[in-house]
Parts: C-alpha cells; structure tokens; sequence
C-alpha cells in the first residue's frame, strides 16, 4: 500500500443517507486507481436510530471519535417522525460546523450532461462556477432578543455580526479557490445600498484582500440583482462569495439553475486543517423514498471526489467525476429522478466500473 493514507470518519445518518456505500464505493475505485489508502471508520451516531437506542443524537464524546480522522464522509440526517428537525440537526452536523469552524460552505454549481437543465438553452460546459458562503457569523447570530413579548411594546432584534476575521478569512478563501481556475474571476454578493454599516464593511474587506491577487478579475452585485443573474446569465459567474445569509440563499439557487437537488454536493471546510472538514450531499435524508433503493447516489459521489480534492488527491476526484459525466450520459445509468432507469446500486457501481 501506498504511503498516502487517508483516515475517514464515515457517518451515514437517515434515510437516504444510507446510500453511503455507493459514496464509498467510488472513494474505493479512486484509492485502487491511484495509488492511495483509505481507512474508513464507520460511525453509527447522527441517525435516529442511535436517537432511539441512546437518549440523543451523537456520544459525549463524539469529538474522540472523529477528531484523528482527516475528513468526515456525511451523509444525511434527519428522521422527523422520531426525532423533531431542530434536534436531529442542532445535535449533530451543525455541532460539526460550529466546533470544527467549518467556516466555507462550499458549492459547486455545474450543469452535467444528462440533466434536464431549468434555464432554457443551456448545454453542459455554459454553467460552472462555485458559491463561497461563509458559514459561522454574519446575519445568523445570537445577537439580539424579544422583549415585552405580545404587547403594544413588544420588539425584537437581531444582530449581524461581521468580525475582520471572519470576514478575511472567507473572501481570501474565495480568491485562493480563483487562482486555481482558468478564469481567475471572483463575484463578491452585497447589499451596500441598503445595509449600510456591515456590507460597507464587506465590500471594503474585498477590496483590501483583492490587492493581494492581482491576477484575479472580480465584481460584485447587490444580491437582488444577483439573483437574477444567476437565472439570466450564469456562464458570467466562476467564484462567488457571500455571506452567511446571501450565501445560504445563492447555494441553493445556483444548484437549482443546474438541475437536480439529487447530484449536487458540499463541503463545510476548515481550511487551516485545524479539524476535519466534512463533505455531504445538499440534499437531506429524504423519507418519502428512503429504503427503495432508487435514490440518486450522485450526490453522494460527488461529495467524496470533493473530499479527495481537499485531501490534495485531485487527479482522483477529476476521475470521479469524469465516470460520473459518463455514466450520467446514459438513461441506463441515470436514476428515476433524471429519468433513467438505473437503481442506486446500478448507479453507483457503473460509476465504480467506469473509474
Ligand atoms: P430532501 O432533500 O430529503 O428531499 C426533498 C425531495 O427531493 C424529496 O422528494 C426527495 O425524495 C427528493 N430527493 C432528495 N435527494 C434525492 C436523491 N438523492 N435522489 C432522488 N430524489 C431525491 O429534503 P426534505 O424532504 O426537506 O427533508 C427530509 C429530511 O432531511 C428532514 O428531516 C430534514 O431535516 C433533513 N435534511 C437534512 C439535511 C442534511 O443532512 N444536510 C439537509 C436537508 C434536509
Ligand atoms: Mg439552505
């Protein structure tokens, strides 16, 4: 075996989570084809099941169990017929974000061949860009409260919190992500005209760290007018940075502009690698077709060829995801979801193979 090994905490959770093993089964492929090990170490917490049997959604001393790994293979959580959103969630991934500083929630935004795109015209090659959230501070923040609650008194407030920090340390993540791409281009979202103290603030924060890349272009729109563009115009975007808010909102339309919930991927990353950084499809555990056997591994897929990248294996992820392109050609290999006929084992192993 190779002397690159890599230590993965595996985490399948709910539902649909489960079709981790086709995660894992194109991680496998990649480490055969390329020479690297894996050490899986599967957990059984974050799942309703471990809810049932132990009181709570992950053990006192989950941060044990997971902290040694280089990265954490997600895959779904959330069961709510057994345990209520707001706990499955808050108990389990959000604790990884927050105590792990997964500070960039990273999403790509690609149209792939086989996938029925909304936007009316638009091959495959004409959308491909990221969206940078940051993923700890900014419009959803503790700060603030409710007061006289129910009379003709009552008001509430709510805080943003931009720190130099954390702001930094987002927009410089964004710009470092646009120099490896051909384009070299960086979209900043803001809303200057009508938040007038905080995104003052972020735009001047992207124009100070623009000084340090000289060989990126970059722009920025108010996030209304952004919207739209992402709908009008989305072969203009290659890196697009937001806050936590604006980021929350873009990541999920940029996603939807390329197709389907079921093949799109993220990674809630702490780049200084002071902790595991966890990779997860977008999509959630889907109850109404969980144990079918027909959802959609792609997501999945996808999910662990951007692990492999951010464990310095890029040749590795790119082969993934040019097995998944070939695979997602064919109505044999696509799932129902794309209008194929494959099952999520089919799926996944013609993935496998074609790697
Ligand atoms: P969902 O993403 O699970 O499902 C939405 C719709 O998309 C469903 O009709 C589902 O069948 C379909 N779908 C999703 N993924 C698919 C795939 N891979 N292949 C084929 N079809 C797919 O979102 P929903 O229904 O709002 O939430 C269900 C549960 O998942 C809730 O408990 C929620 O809290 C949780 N959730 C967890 C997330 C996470 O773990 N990061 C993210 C989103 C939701
Ligand atoms: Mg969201």
């Amino acid at each position: 075996m190779s002397n690159r090994t890599y230590r993965i905490a595996v985490i399948a959770g709910d539902g649909i989570g489960k079709v981790m093993p086709e995660g894992v089964r194109a991680l496998e492929a990649a480490a055969r084809s390329h020479g690297f090990g894996l050490e899986l170490d599967w957990h059984d917490f974050a799942s309703a099941d471990y809810y049932v049997r132990h009181g709570r959604m992950m053990p006192e001393d989950w941060k044990e169990k997971v902290g040694t790994a280089d990265a954490i293979f997600f895959g779904a959580v959330g069961w709510p017929e057994v345990v209520p959103d707001h706990i499955s969630l808050w108990e389990s991934l959000l604790q990884f974000r927050r105590e792990y500083d997964q500070y960039v929630n990273l999403r790509p935004v690609r149209l792939m061949p086989g996938v029925p795109c909304p936007l009316a015209g638009r091959q495959p090659g004409d959308i491909d860009f990221w969206v940078v959230r940051e993923n700890t501070e900014g419009e959803y923040s503790a700060v603030g409260g409710h007061m006289f609650p129910g009379t003709e008194r009552e008001v509430v407030i709510q805080e943003t919190v931009m720190t130099r920090h954390g702001v930094d340390r987002i927009v410089r993540f964004a710009f470092d992500l646009a120099m490896k791409r051909e384009r070299r281009h960086v979209t900043s979202a803001t809303k200057s005209n009508g938040i007038a103290i905080t995104m003052p603030f972020w735009d001047g924060r992207v124009d100070a760290i623009a000084q340090e890349y000289p060989d990126v272009t970059r722009d920025k729109y108010h996030i209304d007018i952004l919207t739209a563009q992402f709908v009008l115009n989305p072969q203009r975007f290659d890196v697009v940075v937001a806050s936590n808010l604006f980021g929350d909102i873009l990541s999920d339309l940029g996603p939807a502009c390329a197709g389907t919930i079921g093949i799109a991927p993220s990674g809630n990353i702490n780049p200084e690698r002071a902790h595991p950084s966890l990779f997860e499809p977008v999509h959630g555990s889907a109850p109404d077709i969980a144990g079918q056997g027909i959802a959609n591994p792609v997501g999945q897929i996808w999910s662990g060829a951007m692990m492999l990248e951010h464990l310095g294996e890029a040749e590795a992820a790119a082969a993934i995801m040019s097995a998944v392109e070939d695979v997602l050609q064919t109505p044999a290999g696509r799932t129902r979801d794309l209008k194929g006929s494959a099952d999520t084992v089919s799926c996944g192993k013609a993935v496998a193979a074609s790697l």
